[in-house]
């Protein structure tokens, strides 16, 4: 592993394997829990988390580490979108990756209800959920256009949790990773409420990660790149990636100061 240095981000650990950065992500996962075995996480979806919540299982089931007092949010999720039924919810992801594995009780989840028939009135009620409900880590992933979480380009810092469309990057994107079906609308948490946890960890991997970490960390903080408003809380973010993203991450920095 190795410390990519950064004047406004705590911590970037580079690793040498997809393996070993999901292993550094659960055991920051992991601290949280132990920092405070009521810590209310807020857990990032998509195939960058796959990894990362298989390692977390696997060192809970070793060490015993109690997540049955932990409390459980999410960034994301389709509108419409049944976890019952569609493969694409990210509730049935959460229950079935994290929520049913890790043990956490029903009464101690916090979903975003893909089935109301009213969205942004369930934008609103998960933005009560999070003002109750302080979050000790917000767990991310990036995505096209630099987005975390459901957030776009162009969307406020100020923005809280809300309903709205995708960008046709992220639609095309979804419609090769994650079928033709998925929803073209969505309730995500705002960046203000991302930023408001205590602590940050964002995970990614892959040459395409490191060109959208690129953009967030080496170009101007802006609306238009919603995850280098990571940049503004920067003393409460790690960064862990594999050395892939790392190359794509250096590389352009050289070029853009050379
Ligand atoms: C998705 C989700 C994010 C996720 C990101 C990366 O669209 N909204 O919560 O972190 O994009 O997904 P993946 O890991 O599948 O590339």
């Amino acid at each position: 592993m190795r410390i990519l240095s950064h004047p406004e981000i705590a911590r970037i650990e580079s690793w040498e394997s997809i393996d070993l950065v999901a292993v550094a992500a659960a055991n920051v996962i992991l601290e949280s829990v132990r920092e405070d075995p009521e810590a209310m996480i807020t857990y990032a979806t998509g195939n960058t988390m796959v990894s990362v919540y298989e390692a977390t299982e696997t060192i809970v089931n070793k060490t015993d580490i109690p997540f049955h007092r932990t409390r459980a949010a999410h960034l994301d999720e389709y509108w419409p979108a049944n976890p019952d039924l569609d493969e694409f919810s990210f509730v049935r992801y959460l229950r079935n990756r994290v929520f049913k594995p890790l043990q956490i009780p029903l009464g101690q989840r916090f979903e975003i209800d893909g089935t109301a028939a009213d969205p942004s009135e369930e934008a609103l009620r998960y933005n009560e959920v999070l003002s109750r409900n302080p979050v000790a880590l917000a767990i991310l992933g990036i995505g096209p256009g630099g987005h975390i979480g459901f957030n776009e380009r162009g969307t406020s810092f100020a923005q809280k949790t809300h309903f709205t469309r995708l960008s046709q990057e992220t639609i095309d994107r979804d419609h090769v990773e994650r079928g033709l079906s998925t929803p073209e609308n969505v309730i995500t948490q705002g960046i203000a409420n991302i930023i408001e946890a205590q602590r940050i960890l964002m995970v990614a991997f892959g040459a395409k990660k490191g060109g959208y970490l690129h953009e967030a960390l080496y170009e101007p903080i802006t609306f238009e790149c919603p995850a280098s408003v990571l940049r503004i809380v920067g003393k409460k973010v790690i960064i862990i990636i594999d050395e892939a993203a790392a190359a794509e991450l250096e590389k352009n920095r050289i070029s853009m100061t050379s």
